[in-house]
């Protein structure tokens, strides 16, 4: 929905999710003076918690219904949506309202991420360059194509499998044992594996070589703003190696994109992407993240997010200036380019972020929670005349005794905010080694790859 309201001067504003991109948002949206009141999800972790008002409705997909009359009743003029599940199932369509937008994309256009079948189809459509890349829906015909690729490939879960349904093969072995992984064994019986209905269709698409890149845009419907560029380090391990993680660890800027590479991924994939759902007849309202894979040919999508990443956020919010709650709303409505015209854009800090993220060992396997966190607030206090430290909350929560402790895998975003990517990174790392709960670890080379970068 369109609006043609100017923002009010006063917004209530319900924010869902609870983790560590939630915290980031919360932080900055409690920094305009347009909030009303700020209502959060009551299972919130401790930091996002303590910023806001615990909604007292179950913020849960089968009581919509009920959240939206306590929508209207708190008169809820903004819902932004942080995660990508309920964008999935449709929230956004659900919460807008008469008297209410909600900043992330509907059902439809939020299948750019929960439907990577799809997706690959609306990059062909839109001549995106992206890997090449098969879709299968039958087990019989997925594994002789697997079995062939002796390049090697990547296997991916076409539906929503929290960041760990995409398997890079080297072998066809490893590829035919991910396509079983994914799809089940049992051709008459698909949704049998692990990620059940997630992957009843796989995609199978060449493996392409480069640094990753996490390119973000503020989408309104027509005008697109983009965000300066991030990476993020998904493996666990220093070095990047280890399984798969939500994200280690982010930075913005990278200069890993010149501006002549940033115009070519605004011109070749993100217009054309909202110009390919268009033509579908899908409206595209949020953010719409974009990972690149920069390759010697150049920028290839490996995929849509259709929200802010996790930890990318982070350091994205901590160099955001100006009034975001404003923009948020002006993006929901429709108006980027009525705020752009009346001066009131974005500004970023010239300032690197690096954002380091503080696990709980074991993760992204089994982990142990209810440890007790101290340190945060020397961490806090670290840096120079013009450097800062924010720690953001993940996988918080406080205790019977209102002690804070670990509640998840990734439990808090140490970001540092400095003149370079170097000195950000070293506050970081400096800071998170100052905060201590039992089994606590972090990567230290978070922007190393461009720091040191190693010879792929
Ligand atoms: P996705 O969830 O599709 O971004 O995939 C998760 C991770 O798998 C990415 O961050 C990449 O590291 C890797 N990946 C995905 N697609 C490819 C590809 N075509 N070639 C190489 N690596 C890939
Ligand atoms: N940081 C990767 C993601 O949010 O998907």
């Amino acid at each position: 929905m369109s609006s043609n309201r100017p923002c009010p001067d006063r917004l209530n504003v319900l924010l869902i999710g609870g983790g560590g991109r939630e915290h980031a948002l919360a932080w900055r949206i409690r920094q305009s003076p347009r909030l009303g009141t700020l209502w959060v999800d009551s299972g919130a972790n401790a930091g996002l918690k303590a910023l806001g008002r615990p909604c007292p409705e179950p913020i849960s997909g089968r009581e919509l219904f009920r959240l939206n009359r306590w929508c209207d009743r708190e008169e809820i003029g903004l819902v932004v949506i942080g995660p990508e599940v309920p964008l999935a199932e449709g929230w956004a369509d659900e919460l807008a309202g008469e008297h209410r937008l909600v900043f992330g994309p509907g059902k439809s256009a939020a299948r750019l991420e929960a439907d990577k079948a799809w997706s690959k189809d609306i990059m062909r459509a839109g001549a995106i360059p992206t890997a090449e890349g098969r879709t299968f829906t039958r087990i019989e015909q997925a594994l002789p194509f697997a079995e062939t690729r002796e390049e090697g490939c990547v296997v991916k879960a076409s539906g929503l499998a929290a960041g760990k349904g995409v398997v890079v093969c080297d072998t066809p072995e490893e590829a035919v044992a991910a396509v079983e992984r994914i799809m089940g064994t049992d051709p008459e019986r698909p949704g049998r594996g692990e990620f059940g209905d997630a992957g009843t269709t796989v995609v199978i698409e060449e493996k392409l070589l480069g640094q990753e890149m996490s390119v973000l845009a503020l989408v309104d419907g027509r005008s697109i703003w983009v965000l300066d560029p991030c990476q993020d380090h998904k493996q666990v391990g220093e070095g990047d190696v280890g399984p798969n993680t939500g994200g280690m660890g982010a930075y913005c800027p990278t200069p890993l994109a010149s501006e002549e590479v940033m115009r070519e991924i605004e011109r070749d994939v993100l217009v054309p992407t909202i110009d390919a759902l268009r033509r579908e007849g899908i409206t595209y309202r949020g953010v719409l993240y974009a990972g690149l894979m920069l390759t010697a040919g150049g920028p290839r999508v490996l995929e849509y997010n259709c929200r802010f990443g996790d930890p990318e956020c982070q350091p994205l919010m901590s160099r955001l200036k100006g009034d975001v709650l404003e923009v948020l709303w002006a993006t929901a409505a429709g108006q980027l380019d009525a705020l752009a015209e009346a001066g009131r854009g974005l500004e970023t800090d010239p300032r690197t972020a690096c954002c380091v993220v503080l696990c709980s060992e074991g993760y992204p396997g089994s982990i142990t929670t209810g440890h007790p966190i101290s340190g945060i607030e020397a961490a806090e206090a670290l840096g120079e005349d013009g450097e800062e430290v924010i720690v953001f909350h993940a996988g918080t929560t406080t205790d019977q005794e209102g002690r804070l402790v670990t509640n998840g895998g990734r439990v808090l975003g140490v970001t540092a905010l400095a003149a370079d990517l170097g000195r950000a990174q070293a506050l970081a790392n400096e800071a998170a080694g100052m905060i201590e709960f039992a089994g606590a670890f972090h990567r230290s080379d978070i922007g190393g790859r461009v720091l040191a970068p190693r010879v792929p």
